[in-house]
């Protein structure tokens, strides 16, 4: 038997396992690398975060994938060259993280990599006759097996699509089986490049469940700063959006969007909630000379507007529900201050750490989870195709031999 299937099967069994989870968002802030021990599978599923970082990219790292990311039309020896390059480099950092935590590579079941998107395209989104969904992560697996000498699980996305999902969210699968109370309606709102949601009501009927994409949640105004603020990356603490004034005209005309008025579940990425979008929205509303500190104010309402929007939307019917929120926008105050301000409901927005993991760290761990699940699960655990959740396990195996 090939040792790696062996290593795999004894993993499968094993009472707890060792999975590190790396998440490259569409923010291209850094590779998190969250280390957790997993027990059991489905809804009995227990992680314990063992450690995490977010290893930081550099602008040539940034500068190379910006050149292909979210672009209709790019160069595709550049894309054919970054996905080993993006594979090795990612295997570099967990070594990195490996060594600085003092584990050794052998003590590790399995990584579960989500790679670096760098196009998402649901069909709703590209509306072109013969085809249906599509995304693509980029960061090859073998590459990673073999930089780390570890069995990587990779390319989650492509299952989902091929069993009737959109390729995302995914964090609908660990959301529930994690996090899915009895005691309590939850809703579980993740603010990366792109906010999602998911809805958990204490029924924990899976019927009900689903996860969607809000629309941008910081890809928009991050993409603004790096525009006009040289050296800057994102709009650190709000301190830019704070010194400028709301403009209703141009806060209006950034609302309208087929996507906003379409039911959830549905995805979608900085292929169009990006600049262009801006720039379309600003010629509409006759806002072209507003200063940066104005954009950004209004870019950060637009997002904060959108993401109450959705909560208000489906928690109408729930009575009281606890919000969990997580991703990077959770250190945007000003951003937090208006979704509470929006959303009469909540008294309080938790994060997730209350319910026991990091929010910086939960996209990684979830991944950990889907890795579990398609070494130890069984994937009629969970799953709804109504809400785009089909039941299915994810991840293609590569070897590090
Ligand atoms: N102190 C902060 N102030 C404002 N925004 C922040 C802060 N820290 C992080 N962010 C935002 O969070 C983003 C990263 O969020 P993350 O959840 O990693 O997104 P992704 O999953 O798309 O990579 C940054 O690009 C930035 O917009
Ligand atoms: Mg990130």
């Amino acid at each position: 038997m090939h040792k790696y299937i062996e290593q795999i099967f004894i993993s499968s069994k094993k009472e707890s396992r060792l999975i590190i989870g790396l998440m490259s968002g569409t923010s291209l802030d850094g590779l998190d690398v969250a280390l957790c021990k997993i027990s059991n599978s489905g809804i009995k599923t227990k992680v314990e975060l063992l450690n995490f970082t977010t290893v930081d990219y550099d602008d040539n790292y940034k500068n190379k994938i910006k050149a292909v990311f979210a672009q209709q039309k790019t160069d595709l020896e550049q894309v054919t060259l970054l996905n080993p390059w993006v594979g090795t480099l990612h295997g570099a950092m967990v070594n990195q993280c490996l060594a600085k935590w003092k584990v050794a590579a052998g003590e590790i079941d399995v990584i579960a990599s989500h790679g670096q998107t760098i196009y998402h395209c649901p069909a709703h989104q590209h509306g072109i006759e013969d085809f249906g969904n599509g995304t693509l992560q980029i960061g090859d697996s073998c590459h990673l097996a073999v930089k780390t000498g570890i069995i990587t699980l990779a390319d989650f996305r492509q299952k989902h699509i091929a069993a009737g999902g959109e390729g995302a969210p995914l964090a609908v699968y660990g959301d529930y089986l994690l996090f899915s109370s009895p005691q309590e309606n939850r809703v579980l709102l993740n603010m990366g490049g792109i906010a999602n949601l998911t809805y958990l009501p204490k029924s924990t009927d899976p019927s009900v469940v689903f996860s969607s994409d809000i629309g941008p949640g910081n890809t928009i105004m991050d993409a603004y700063v790096q525009q006009h603020f040289s050296g800057l990356h994102y709009d650190k603490d709000s301190e830019i959006a704070r010194k400028g004034e709301i403009n209703q005209n141009l806060l209006n005309a950034l609302k309208i969007n087929n996507f906003f008025l379409m039911a959830m579940p549905k995805t979608t990425g900085p292929e169009v909630f990006n600049l262009a979008y801006l720039q379309r929205a600003q010629c509409a509303s006759n806002t072209q000379d507003l200063s940066h500190n104005d954009i950004l104010a209004t870019l950060n309402r637009f997002s904060a507007e959108i993401i109450a929007l959705a909560i208000n939307q489906c928690t109408e019917k729930l009575g009281q529900f606890s919000l969990y929120a997580s991703g990077g926008g959770i250190h945007n105050p000003l951003l937090m201050e208006h979704i509470l301000s929006l959303a009469p409901q909540i008294t309080i927005i938790h994060n997730t750490q209350v319910l026991g993991i990091e929010p910086d760290a939960k996209e990684a761990v979830l991944f950990a989870i889907l890795a579990n699940e398609c070494l130890a699960g069984h994937a009629e655990n969970f799953g709804n195709p109504a809400q785009g959740i089909p039941k299915t396990t994810m991840g293609k195996i590569s070897f590090p031999i």
